[in-house]
Formats: C-alpha cells, structure tokens, sequence
C-alpha cells in the first residue's frame, strides 16, 4: 500500500474510514470521504506506519469505495481497474 483514493461516486458516507484512519480519511460537506493528505488525487505517498490502518480502512468499506494501489492513481480512483 502507497496510495490511496476514495471513490466518492459510490462512497455512501458510512463514516468508517475516518475513525479507522483519522489521518489518512476526513469527509466533506456531505459526509463523503476524501484522502487528507493529497486532496484525494492519490498521489501522495502514505507514511509506513499508516499502511495497516489504510489496509484496514479499504477491507472494512462496505462500497468498496476505498481503493489502493502501489502506484500514484493521479486523481483517477478507477485508474487500476
Ligand atoms: Fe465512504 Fe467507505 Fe469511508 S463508504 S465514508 S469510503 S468507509
């Protein structure tokens, strides 16, 4: 795990990630997440100490909204599949 975006399209504002991964996942207006650390373009290398917590956040979304990759998704969370 290196990066990290949200798909907002079918992120259903569950709330999950945030408190699994404060530092990483915060949410909008409308209760959406993004990725803190890159405004969400997935560009951003996540610190090693936050791989688990990222991990945990992507296997608990319940729409599959958070997506990770070893390579930077440059605003695209559909970029790898
Ligand atoms: Fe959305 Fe999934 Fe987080 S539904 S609020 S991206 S856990």
């Amino acid at each position: 795990v290196k990066y990290t975006i949200v798909d907002k399209e079918t992120c259903i504002a569950c709330g999950a990630c945030g408190v699994t991964c404060p530092s990483i996942f915060d949410y909008d207006d409308e209760g959406l997440a993004f990725v803190l650390i890159d405004d969400n373009t997935g560009t951003k290398e996540i610190r090693e100490e936050l791989e688990d917590d990222v991990l945990d956040a992507y296997e608990g979304c319940p729409s599959d909204s958070i997506k990770i990759s070893e390579d930077p998704f440059h605003g695209d969370p559909l970029k790898f599949e």
